[in-house]
């Protein structure tokens, strides 16, 4: 049910606004308005927080529903569930009673700050300082390639409080946007996902209240993974959604285009392509799926290592944003020409795929995840 009202939302709605937020590359505060009233954004949040409990087999259907028309459409949701995920994990009673029931309604957005300009993929190594001063931290350092950076009004920022302890001096805080000292930088010019803003955060000797720090001193870096651990699926999913409507356009153009007397769906070669096409889609479901109920069943029930939990997160994430990279590729191909054209969805489909191959961890670090946890280390 699920599934079929937020498909019917998504080509009634999102589908013919596509083109023009990728074009004009602003955020599309009137769609994000709609799924806060539809209640998409709070799918991943407990009811008693506002939420509608829906778990992240739920947030899956509905970022991989909305991505198979529109990319940055469904990571409005994909970033919301990032940026309040620490708070549900690590998040104390009152801090989830402030800040979760406005997040999940999409009155207020928020975002996950963690990427440096020198800690990428070695995200152990952050720079950025939380200094302890009375009742408060006063954080300084910048950050780099913030998804809603700028528009969020709430930020989990990962900041060290002991610098000698390397990752283990990492803590994570809540940080409001208009905290004296935070600031916005640099708003990146992407390849995809336009519409969707990337920004830098500057924060000069910024107070931040201690009733904000989200666990305790040093917790930062296993919120931070434990936090990846449950969205990757979701990078799974919009990569699957993404996948799904490239391979949907190139079979409706395939059965309407003629060459040679007769339409090019009738080719060996065009079906093959379509075939391999619509296996990898129907595979990258079952991996996508198979994580986001594990994932769920173990937050809810217990019963899995951490190790397994991190391996299908990354497996899901991997799987589906490879498939989504050569689903695409090929739905440009049996486009042709035209596919190559601004004219047609499939090139944007082609260049937002791209990104699910590099956001929230890229897939070497996945495969290194993955390795690990299969080495058992
Ligand atoms: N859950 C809880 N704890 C975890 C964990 C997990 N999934 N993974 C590791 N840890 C713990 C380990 O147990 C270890 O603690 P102990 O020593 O107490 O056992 C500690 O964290 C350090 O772990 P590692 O030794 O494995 O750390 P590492 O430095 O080798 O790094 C890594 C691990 C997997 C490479 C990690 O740095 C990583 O995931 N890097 C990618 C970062 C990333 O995904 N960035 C994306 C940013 S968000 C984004 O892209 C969205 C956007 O806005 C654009």
């Amino acid at each position: 049910m699920l599934r079929r009202v937020v498909r019917r939302l998504a080509e009634e709605k999102v589908a013919p606004r596509a083109a023009a937020i990728d074009e004009e590359d602003a955020y599309p505060w009137d769609l994000k308005e709609l799924f806060a009233a539809q209640g998409l954004l709070g799918a991943g949040v407990p009811e008693e927080y506002g939420g509608t409990g829906q778990g992240l087999p739920g947030v899956c259907l509905i970022v991989e529903e909305i991505a198979r028309v529109s990319a940055t459409a469904s990571l409005i949701i994909a970033a919301q569930e990032l940026g309040l995920m620490p708070i549900l994990i690590a998040g104390n009673e009152e801090q989830k009673q402030k800040y979760l029931p406005p997040l999940a309604g999409g009155e207020k957005i928020c975002a996950f700050a963690l990427t440096e300009p020198e800690a990428g993929s070695d995200a152990g190594s952050i720079r950025t300082r939380a200094r302890k001063e009375g009742d408060k931290y006063v954080l300084t350092g910048r950050k780099c390639f913030i998804t809603n950076g700028g528009i969020a009004d709430v930020y989990v920022v990962f900041a060290t409080t002991a610098p000698e302890k390397g990752l283990k001096g990492i803590s994570a805080f809540i940080v409001e946007k208009d905290y004296p000292g935070f600031s916005v930088g640099r708003k990146e010019r992407k390849m995809g996902v336009r519409g969707s803003p990337t920004a830098e955060l500057i924060f000069e000797d910024c107070p931040v209240p201690q009733e904000n720090l989200l666990g305790k001193e040093g917790d930062g870096f296993k919120i931070a993974m434990a936090t990846l651990d449950r969205t990757r699926p979701v990078v799974g999913a919009q990569a699957l959604g993404i996948a799904q409507g490239a391979l949907d356009y190139a079979l409706g153009y395939a059965k309407n285009r003629v060459q040679f007397g007769q339409a090019i769906a009738s080719f060996q070669g065009i079906q093959f392509m379509l075939a391999e096409m619509a296996t990898k889609v129907e595979a990258a479901r079952q991996l996508v799926y198979k994580a986001a109920f594990f994932i769920e069943s173990a937050v809810q029930k217990g019963g899995a290592s951490r190790e397994e939990i991190s391996r299908y997160s990354s497996m899901a994430k991997l799987f589906a944003s490879d498939v989504a990279m050569e689903v695409t590729t090929d739905a440009v191909q049996v486009l042709g020409g035209y596919g190559y054209t601004k004219d047609y969805p499939v090139e944007r489909m082609m260049r937002d795929a791209k990104i699910t191959q590099i956001y929230e961890g890229t897939n070497q670090i996945q495969k290194l995840v993955i390795a690990r946890s299969l080495l058992g280390k």
